[in-house]
């Protein structure tokens, strides 16, 4: 299958959470959606030599890596980094409003500078092989969508960019920390839908607030390409991630809680022989049943016990042991 058709779902990049132990969990729950890194900064591989930040395993493809960074040249080469690790994909963060992220001139300010993105894209372009896409908002401040997106857009696609994947809200770069931007400018989802029609032959991914399965397939039939989840992939992965395979690529079955944390197992068996902490993966574990019976103590045995000495699979395996504990007595009172 074409990366592009992989992108049709796909987890959005978010920092501290979609690591690899992240990208591991949500690969048990959907063996097509596309993932992605959290962002890595272009002068973090390229002048820190920070070349730890790229490691995956294989078994997390198709993984896309994103990068964060406004310097065409280093940007070409934290892209060739991310090429020789064996990444499907580069793209570009031009979403993200941190403060720390603005005083590097990069992320969500770019969107006022589309010439300079546009020059970071062709640069990243000829250095690799693999597609270069771009994730973006819709604008910036007092920008007036309607009107910079497509310009934005037209500038991204001339210079190589494959895809987009557009966060369908402004970012208020004063006044807001990143988190209240990811929720109080309004979503605009009929501008999004828009740009499909200025732009037919471009992939489009929307992105920002879709909580379902339902709402996805509703974006996808209503003529846009790809639909990108972040939060709810995150909090309540299995309802959200478990029955994307048949549903949206027409292969394979609906993924359970129970299945994933079975598939887990070894991964998790390497990762603790190898002297690193359950928690470190438990952590992205926790709302496996959200919405289930069992849910609270799931969380609960696994924040309070994962992070002790010698906590290993066979925590997971009690904790999973109350879980359908608490599954067969809703089914006897139910
Ligand atoms: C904890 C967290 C970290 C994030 N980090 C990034 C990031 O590194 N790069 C990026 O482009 N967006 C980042 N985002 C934004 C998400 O990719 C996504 O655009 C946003 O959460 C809206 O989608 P949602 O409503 O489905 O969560 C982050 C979001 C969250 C919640």
């Amino acid at each position: 299958m074409q990366i592009n058709q992989h992108a049709k779902l796909s987890i959005a990049p978010m920092m501290d959470w979609t690591d690899r132990h992240c990208r591991m969990v949500h690969r048990q729950l959907t063996h097509q959606s596309l993932l992605y890194t959290e962002m890595v900064t272009s002068a973090a591989l390229v002048r820190g030599g920070a070349l730890h930040l790229l490691a995956f395993s294989p078994d997390e493809h198709p993984v896309a890596l994103q990068l964060g960074g406004s310097d065409p040249k280093e940007l070409a080469q934290a892209a060739m980094l991310g090429q020789t690790a064996g990444y499907r994909e580069i793209n570009l963060n031009v979403g993200c409003p941190s403060d720390r992220v603005q005083s590097g001139c990069f992320g969500a300010v770019l969107m006022e500078n589309p010439g300079l993105v546009a020059d970071c894209v062709s640069a990243m372009r000829e250095a690799v092989d693999i597609p270069v896409t771009v994730k973006c908002r819709i604008g910036v401040d007092d920008q007036n969508p309607d009107e910079v997106l497509p310009e934005f857009l037209a500038r991204i696609v001339a210079a190589g960019c494959e895809r987009v994947s557009i966060h369908a809200r402004k970012a208020w770069l004063q006044g807001l920390s990143p988190k209240e931007n990811r929720d109080i400018p309004p979503l605009d989802y009929p501008l999004v839908l828009r740009m499909k029609e200025y732009f037919p032959n471009l992939h489009i991914s929307i992105n920002g607030g879709i909580t379902s399965l339902e709402q996805a397939v509703g974006f996808l039939e209503a003529g846009l390409d790809g639909v990108m989840i972040g939060r709810a992939a995150y909090h309540t992965p299995t309802d959200v991630l478990g029955a994307v395979d048949p549903v949206i690529f027409g292969t394979g079955k609906v993924v359970t809680g129970e299945e994933a944390v079975h598939a887990m197992l070894p991964y998790i068996e390497a990762h603790v022989t190898g002297g690193g902490r359950l928690a470190q993966i438990t952590r992205h574990m926790l709302g496996l049943f959200a919405n289930r019976p069992g849910a609270r103590v799931w969380r609960r045995m696994l924040s309070e016990g994962a992070h002790l000495p010698n906590a290993g699979p066979a925590l997971v395996l009690d904790a999973l042991a109350q879980v359908r504990h608490h599954q067969e007595l809703a089914q006897q009172s139910g």
